[in-house]
């Protein structure tokens, strides 16, 4: 199964993803990174293991067709499977969701439906709430919205920063991600 990895920054998902595949337990293979932002750290990452990337500057583009109309045909050339997003800040459009329905999936740092869109950690702190989480989603034209496919809570202990709660949702994403896309390969839209 031949996955694209998109990510607009660290790249933490992304390394998790690849580690989960060295190791075995994820029976994959990542053939492409895209990305939006041409100095984002994943680069680096996805250079250490000569993957073959598209890197894009949304800027260099008219509107979202005519760059999602390069990404899919990079997809086609790399023969992709599924679309893995792994922090890409940017609705996908039509032009990508018409061409791999039900086969482009996000992570989200909260629990859907509660706190979509930017900073999500951020918003779950503010709202006092005692449980956050993360949640894995096919993803549709809205922001965050897709049907939820896996969802794993993390505890908001008393005093907690941003940083604290960040770190112990991205720990539990690391485990899930991997997890979930050997179920979706396994199982397709069974489950
Ligand atoms: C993750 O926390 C994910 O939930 C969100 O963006 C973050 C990406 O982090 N969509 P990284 O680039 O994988 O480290």
């Amino acid at each position: 199964t031949r996955l694209a990895i998109f990510a607009s920054g660290t790249g933490s998902n992304y390394q998790a993803i690849d580690q989960a595949i060295k190791t075995g337990e994820l029976d994959a293979e990542i053939v492409l990174l895209v990305s939006d932002q041409p100095g984002a750290k994943v680069i680096e990452k996805a250079d250490e293991n000569q993957l073959a990337k598209f890197i894009f500057d949304p800027k260099d583009y008219q509107n979202k067709c005519e760059f999602e109309t390069e990404i899919v045909n990079e997809l086609q050339a790399h023969q992709v499977d599924w679309i893995v997003l792994a922090g890409y800040m940017r609705l996908v459009g039509p032009t990508l969701l018409n061409q791999y329905q039900r086969r482009i999936i996000n992570i989200h740092p909260s629990l859907l439906p509660a706190f979509p869109g930017l900073d999500a950690v951020g918003q779950a702190l503010e709202a006092g709430v005692k449980l956050s989480g993360t949640t894995i989603h096919y993803v549709d034209s809205g922001m965050d919205t897709g049907e939820i496919i896996a969802q794993e809570s993390v505890r908001v202990k008393p005093g907690m920063t941003r940083e604290e709660l960040q770190t112990a949702i991205q720990k539990i994403e690391h485990e899930l991600y991997p997890k979930t896309i050997q179920r979706l390969i396994l199982e397709g839209d069974s489950f």
